[in-house]
């Protein structure tokens, strides 16, 4: 069978490993997908910048001319931002590729754009990567619970202030030094703002809550804190009660008096001060972990590796054979496209 070619978006923290995982498991993927999957090329900024494990020809500044090579067939953006990133995935849906992405900040931005393209080119796009990293969490949400009727979803969606949060808490380690060790381990934002005053945990909600009520929700929706101000005498004070603190979206169904169907969503995105005793208060580092209530399926506990180059690349390849098997079977994944034509939903005063 001809290989499917690949653009790879991005080479840092996760693009490195994509292309690592691509490389030792070629045998196992071409197996599973019923074709070779071969890298066509690889976006940069900086091209003359130093890469173990990657083949310096395969490197090019010229995103665009990549994306829209006509012998591409899957596009691959872990570039991360709003641009160049959407234009790039707006040409490569156009020229009829299949996407895959793990840019929360873009689709929560501006998620119902690259799915109407999606569908009107007849592409895939897939990003289970864009929330909670290794964790399977969007596309049970997009797949298997999309027949129930979900009330909330609630948990611990980003690494980075996890693991600055765990650390305050368990080894005294100052804000600034935890943070310093969660960049170094490839878990912050290229801007670890988005992290710290909790943008990158609203996109994710934005998601998360998107997936699971049927509704348009933008990451400007989202009712938002940081832990910024999460002082060592804050982290104290809650120790001393039995607690811990931790940074939680909760994506809430908000329903209308006796109504079963619900009237609004509430999203937000804060510091919360929990027990010890509750399950959330033993994640720890950068692991995520979420709670889903739904009617039928009732409490649903997913956790994993929320953040990092190895567990977010297992994300990216999952999504990458999906897409594949796609083209092969000439078959197209979930449409979450129809959103551009479902009720936009109130949102519920937070
Ligand atoms: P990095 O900052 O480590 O890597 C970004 C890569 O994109 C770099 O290779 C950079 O090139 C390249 N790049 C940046 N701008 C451009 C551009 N204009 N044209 C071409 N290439 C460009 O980011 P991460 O790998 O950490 O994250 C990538 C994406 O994955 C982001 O959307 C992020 O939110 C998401 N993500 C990250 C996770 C993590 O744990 N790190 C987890 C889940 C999702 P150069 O190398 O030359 O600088
Ligand atoms: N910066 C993000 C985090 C990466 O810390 O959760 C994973 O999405």
């Amino acid at each position: 069978m001809k290989p499917l070619k690949i653009a790879l978006l991005g080479c840092g923290v996760v693009g490195t490993e994509v292309v690592r995982l691509l490389h030792e498991q070629a045998a196992d993927l071409a197996a599973r997908v019923g074709a070779p999957l071969e890298l066509a090329g690889i976006a940069v900024r900086r091209k003359d910048k130093r890469r173990e494990g990657i083949a310096p020809e395969l490197l090019t500044t010229d995103a665009t001319g990549l994306v829209t090579r006509p012998d591409v067939d899957i596009v691959v953006e872990v570039i991360g931002g709003i641009e160049p990133a959407r234009s790039l995935l707006l040409d490569a849906m156009k020229s009829g590729k299949s996407v895959v992405t793990a840019n929360k900040a873009l689709l929560a931005e501006d998620g119902a754009t690259l799915f109407g393209a999606a569908r009107e080119h007849g592409t895939d796009i897939y990003y289970e990567a864009s929330v909670a990293g290794a964790i399977p969490l969007l596309r049970p949400l997009r797949e298997s619970l999309v027949g129930d009727h979900v009330h909330r979803v609630m948990g611990i969606v980003n690494g980075t202030t996890n693991y600055i949060l765990d650390k305050m808490d368990s080894s005294g380690a100052g804000f600034s030094e935890a943070l310093e060790e969660a960049q170094a381990l490839g878990y912050a934002e290229a801007d670890p703002t988005a992290d710290v005053e909790g943008f990158d945990a609203a996109a994710k909600a934005a998601i998360l809550a998107q997936l699971a009520f049927h509704t348009r929700v933008t990451a400007a929706d989202v009712h938002r804190e940081g832990i910024a101000d999460v002082t060592s005498a804050d982290i104290a004070s809650a120790r001393a009660m039995g607690c811990v603190v931790k940074l939680l979206a909760i994506c809430d169904r908000v329903p209308s008096e006796g109504g079963r169907n619900g009237r609004g969503v509430s999203v937000r995105v804060h510091p919360v001060m929990i027990p010890r005793t509750h399950p959330l208060a033993s994640v720890r580092e950068a692991y995520n972990a979420v709670f889903v209530e739904a009617q039928s399926a009732g409490s649903l506990m997913f956790y994993g590796a929320g953040a990092g180059g190895a567990p977010t690349a297992s994300a990216v390849l999952g999504d990458l054979v999906a897409v594949a098997r796609n083209r092969v079977n000439g078959t197209r994944g979930p449409a979450e496209s129809t959103y551009a034509d479902l009720p936009v939903l109130p949102m519920a005063d937070t």
